[in-house]
């Protein structure tokens, strides 16, 4: 069957890892969008068009990434892998903690799945396991293939997730400086074993943060506490650092989003992001973009052909 003139539109959102004390293992779903439309073409290969974040610096030919990880997907089903052309549409920065490399993988998943509708079905739990080899660790691609607050974990198996929904009373609030950062560099300052102590502590505010984003957001502020990645980090991202402090000194529920650079706040209201965003805004010492966001309820979502006809009765949604 050829795949030929096939063509799909795949909506992914940013997200933000570790929330704090859920090093590689939760993940926030945020509302801003990469976005890609793939449409196969006869000749092998690959040709993108990258529009907006990336535009002249991120690959535009097979090595792209949303190129390798559809391909990769593909091939993980046993299927011959078709010559496309990608337009994408790029919002997410990158390089910031926000899980644009994660975005990209989950993007060439899902127009996989978007692709061979008909042919071969590509489950959640496939999904998961695809993004998760390509990606390394779960706690982005996660919420970006489902929205929402997700908890991630491996089990022999292969990865497994459970998505909760987000008090509606937590406000979130991504600070995001000029500079980047990269996730090896980071995950390369981490420790190979830590104090017992200092897991217990872990243990103990990433079962509260559960509590605070889905029952009392009053106790984000314990919730996000954490001694397992960021103070090792530190040195790699020094304003982060100096900014994380400062605002959890006012009361902030500050947290360095994924692998940094960037902070991601979780207010308890609206009127708490702006005073955060005014403290920021008078104490840092370079330029950092203040990004009022929600909670992405829906994850990545698939829609099928020119016109964006819905996938499913869930509206694309891949839940
Ligand atoms: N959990 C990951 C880390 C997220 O902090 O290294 C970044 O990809």
């Amino acid at each position: 069957m050829t795949l030929t003139g096939r063509s799909v539109t795949v909506r992914v959102p940013a997200t933000s890892a570790n929330l704090g004390p859920g090093f590689d293992t939760l993940g926030l779903a945020l509302s801003v969008y990469d976005e890609v439309t793939v449409t196969v073409r006869e000749k092998s290969g690959a040709s993108v068009d990258v529009r907006g974040v990336g535009a002249g610096v991120v690959p535009t030919d097979e090595t792209n990434l949303v190129v390798t990880s559809m391909a990769y997907t593909f091939e993980a089903m046993g299927q011959p892998v078709p010559g496309v052309d990608i337009i994408a549409n790029n919002v997410i920065p990158h390089g910031r903690g926000l899980g644009s490399s994660g975005a990209a993988v989950v993007a060439g998943i899902v127009a996989a799945k978007g692709l061979l509708d008909g042919i071969v079905d590509i489950d959640s739990d496939a999904l998961l396991r695809i993004a998760t080899e390509l990606e390394g660790h779960p706690d982005n691609v996660a919420p970006a293939l489902f929205g929402g607050l997700t908890i991630a974990w491996l089990e022999v198996t292969g990865p497994q997730h459970k998505k909760l929904m987000v008090h509606r009373g937590v406000a979130p609030l991504v600070f995001v400086p000029q500079h980047t950062l990269s996730t090896k560099l980071a995950r390369s300052l981490q420790p190979l074993s830590v104090p017992h102590e200092d897991a217990v502590f872990n243990v103990s505010r990433s079962a509260l943060l559960i509590a605070a984003l889905t029952q009392s957001p009053e106790l984000l502020f314990a919730g996000t506490a954490d001694k397992l990645h960021q103070s090792y980090r530190a040195s790699a991202m020094p304003e982060t650092g100096r900014l994380v402090s400062l605002l959890r000194a006012h009361g902030f529920a500050a947290v360095v989003s994924g692998a940094g650079p960037s902070i991601l706040v979780l207010a308890d209201g609206p009127g708490r992001r702006l005073e955060a965003a005014e403290l920021v805004a008078s104490e840092s010492e370079t330029d950092w973009e203040a990004m009022f966001l929600a909670v992405d309820v829906k994850g990545a979502s698939l829609a099928l052909g020119a016109k964006r006809r819905a996938q499913d009765a869930k509206g694309g949604s891949l839940n």
